[in-house]
């Protein structure tokens, strides 16, 4: 291993002197074999410092729905870039993307950009209080909506401290958090709907909003149960709650209008990131007018020097203007290539004999190996974090790494992203890698653990 990655561990070594931990941010910390540094990336490829090509399923957590450095893309960003890149004042980019934004996704009445996704959900949850002049915002076990401390609670907890799963602590992420904020949120069971309704009959007028991801990305790329978002949305209506969609993940990946598009559901507010600009920094928080017309107004601040800089929203109208052609084609490239790489694990499992959850849509879906021992077929799908705690991570990751050394790039937490770029040649290699590595790393391991 350390010849292929030499250069990649003098790198980590030397940057750790300087850069904390030799990364700039937790997640990639935990990266497999180990954060490794990369040159270069194109369509579907990444190449690593050492010239070692991979496939690539990460897609930078989500953004590069097109794949790395889109022609279209990068043209737009360049020539904005060689323009002007910040005024502090407006510019006509912003229009032509919010107006395409608001036309795209179904709640999107008015519309205002940032750089993360974490401050686009910190925006959404203020408009929330300010709007009902309530405290409490619902979350929801195993998903997460930034690393901010308002809302960084319960991504993935001990369940022996969480406690009940059908009433949860809330727990904080990080040592550090304001202590105060945990007061003020409130952790259920995902895909719960009676859960739900029970604290919302018995606590409505203290709760401001119910945030969600529509779909659970952060944690085994669940599905909505069917009935449960609609369910969700009428309590919310009737209690007198915001629903708020966090599709930083979901936004423009699911479909042209987001999971609340392809579910045909429309939250209050809602939150999107990544995949909006493939690549360039840039989130948006929008909502119906009755919410964000406090903004409009000016009663509820929001703020931001980087907001709207001129080359992210250049890249993100050209995100969206190849998003949208040929009536939005894209969509379906990356389902059948998504669709071919879940049924073809799924076949190899079986050759192998090795229990899989595999579930999710084209665009992105989980792996995991549950340690319930059932056999492939009777592998039971995951719907709420503690279930999916069967998994066993310990055997993924040695998978991961496997993987990463035969030239595929997949996420540790076990979810992987599709783009446009992934040719039907990416998904053969990719399956003759996952062959090789069934083969020789997860079977053998099974089978200790079966013997001993
Ligand atoms: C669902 C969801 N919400 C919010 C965020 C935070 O976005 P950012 O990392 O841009 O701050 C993420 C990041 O992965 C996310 O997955």
């Amino acid at each position: 291993m350390s010849e292929r990655y030499a250069r990649s561990i003098a790198n980590l070594e030397r940057s750790r002197k300087t850069l904390a931990g030799g990364v700039s941010s937790n997640v990639r910390a935990g990266d497999k074999p180990f954060p490794l540094f990369f040159d270069r990336g194109m369509g579907s490829r990444l190449w690593d410092v050492d010239g070692n090509e991979y496939i690539d399923y990460v897609l930078g957590r989500g953004p590069l729905l097109l794949g790395h450095t889109h022609p279209e893309v990068i043209d737009a960003t360049c020539r904005q870039l060689h323009r002007g890149q910040i005024y502090a004042a407006q510019h006509e980019l912003e229009f032509h993307l919010s107006e395409r934004v608001s036309r795209l996704i179904p709640c999107a009445e008015l519309v205002r950009f940032g750089i993360s996704g974490s401050e686009a959900v910190h925006g959404a949850l203020r408009l929330a209080r300010a709007a009902t002049g309530r405290q409490t915002v619902v979350k929801f076990e195993g998903q997460y909506h930034g690393w901010l401390d308002n809302i960084l609670y319960s991504l993935s907890p001990d369940p022996l401290r969480a406690g009940d799963e059908l009433h949860p602590a809330t727990l904080p992420e990080s040592p550090g958090q304001f202590t105060g904020a945990d007061s003020h949120v409130v952790v259920l069971p995902w895909n719960n709907i009676s859960v739900l309704r029970q604290y919302l009959e018995e606590h409505a007028e203290q709760v401001a909003a119910i945030i969600t991801e529509p779909v659970m990305c952060n944690t085994a790329v669940i599905p909505p149960l069917p009935g449960y978002l609609e369910a969700m949305r009428e309590l919310a209506t009737a209690h007198g709650v915001v629903l708020i969609f966090d599709e930083v993940i979901t936004g423009f990946r699911l479909s042209l209008g987001g999971a609340q598009g392809r579910f045909n559901i429309v939250p209050d507010l809602t939150i999107f990131g990544k995949a909006i600009a493939n690549g360039m920094p840039i989130s948006c928080l929008a909502g119906k007018d009755r919410f964000m017309g406090l903004i409009a107004a000016g009663k509820v601040g929001h703020g931001g020097t980087y907001n709207s800089i001129a080359p992210a929203v250049a890249g993100a109208i050209a995100t969206l203007e190849v998003l949208e052609r040929d009536g939005a084609a894209v969509y379906e490239t990356i389902e059948l290539a998504g669709q071919r790489l879940i049924e073809g694990i799924r076949a190899l499992a079986l050759k192998w004999e090795i229990p899989v959850v595999l579930q999710g849509y084209g665009g992105i879906f989980y792996l995991g190996f549950p340690r319930d021992g059932k056999p492939p077929s009777l592998a039971q799908p995951v719907f709420d974090y503690r279930s999916s705690l069967a998994a066993d991570q310990e055997l993924y990751t040695q998978f991961v790494s496997a993987m990463v050394d035969r030239g595929v790039r997949i996420i540790p937490r076990g979810n992987w992203f599709l783009s446009s770029a992934h040719t039907q040649a990416d998904i053969d290699a990719t399956l003759a890698a996952v062959d090789e590595v069934f083969g020789v790393v997860v079977a053998p391991a099974l089978d200790r653990a079966v013997s001993a």
